[in-house]
């Protein structure tokens, strides 16, 4: 018998900046379950081989991150209908029967605006800010909470059009009404505000303005960026300076993790906790 740890980890190029490993390393403790969780820098051309040599060599799972996502959905065995909508995954859970990929990223989003910061999403009006990856792995867990109407506007158009048609089905399923509308509708149509503004944009990191107008907020809204720390700060300062409430994307990163860690232990960690610790710890590195 052996007496080695189940072994997880993040696998990403780059990934140094990863707090995955101090948050699963957390929630490990916290349920008392003994495993492992370490940083894998992926060559950018040897993501396969990775995994399947982590697999071959005991490893039980692991999560992906940029710029892995759609090749471990196109390299699993089999998949949940979140990666297929998504068409990325960011979670692996490896077994007898093969690799199987799922998706936490919208889970974790919706359970930190829904129960963290307490705002609920069904029967309001949503607004997602970008269509690329970020906004194509959350929106499917957004539509199952049945908001009133999601609105997606993008830079690029095309891609927006193509996020909806692509949830076109889930969309009726759940009686979501699901629309893009172009940056210029935005602008001129004052009518246009919502309860909830996401920023899946990489504006910020881009050094951009926000991309939208001031006029989509109202009093009450919740303005959520999907990043945290600086990349976030732009977003949040333009939303709390127009009276909304503000939140970063750090209960996301947290809730998706623990989604991952119940996926791959059958356990739910204390995210909430978890989540004060590690904003207390961010809070202290910014300081020094
Ligand atoms: P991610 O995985 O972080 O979502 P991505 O798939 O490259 O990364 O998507 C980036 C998103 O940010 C896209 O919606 C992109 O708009 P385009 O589809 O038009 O490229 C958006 N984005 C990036 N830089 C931007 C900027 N300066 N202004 C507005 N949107 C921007």
């Amino acid at each position: 018998m052996t007496n080695t740890l189940d072994a997880y980890c993040v696998m990403g190029n780059p990934v140094a900046h990863s707090r995955s490993p101090w948050i699963h390393a957390r929630f490990a403790e916290l349920t008392g379950q003994p495993l492992s969780y370490d940083r894998a820098l992926v060559p950018l051309d040897g993501f396969a081989d990775f995994v399947r040599d982590f697999a071959a060599r005991g490893g039980k799972g692991c999560n992906v991150t940029v710029p892995f996502k759609l090749q471990a959905a196109e390299l699993a065995t089999s998949a949940s209908e979140r990666v297929r909508l998504a068409g990325a995954a960011n979670t692996l859970v490896f077994s007898a029967d093969g690799i199987h990929a799922d998706n936490t990223d919208g889970l974790g989003i919706v359970a930190d605006i829904t129960r963290n910061a307490g705002v609920p999403i069904t029967g309001r009006d949503v607004l997602l800010l970008g269509a690329g990856g970020a906004a194509a792995g959350s929106l499917g867990s957004l539509i199952e909470q049945q908001p009133h109407r999601i609105v997606v506007t993008n830079r690029t158009q095309a891609k927006a059009v193509a996020l909806i048609e692509q949830h076109a089905a889930i969309a009726a399923l759940h009686k979501v009404e699901l629309v893009t509308l172009e940056r210029q509708v935005l602008e001129t149509d004052l009518a246009q505000n919502f309860d909830i503004v996401i920023n899946a944009t990489a504006s910020s990191l881009a050094g951009a303005d926000v991309p939208a107008p001031s006029s989509v907020l109202h009093a009450r809204s919740l303005a959520y960026d999907m990043m945290y720390g600086p990349a976030a700060q732009n977003f949040l300062n333009w939303a709390s300076s127009h009276g909304a409430l503000a939140r970063d994307g750090l209960g996301m990163l947290v809730e998706q993790a623990a989604e991952s860690f119940a996926l791959w232990r059958g356990v739910r960690p204390p995210s909430t906790q978890v989540l004060a610790e590690l904003r207390a710890l961010l809070l202290t590195e910014a300081a020094h």
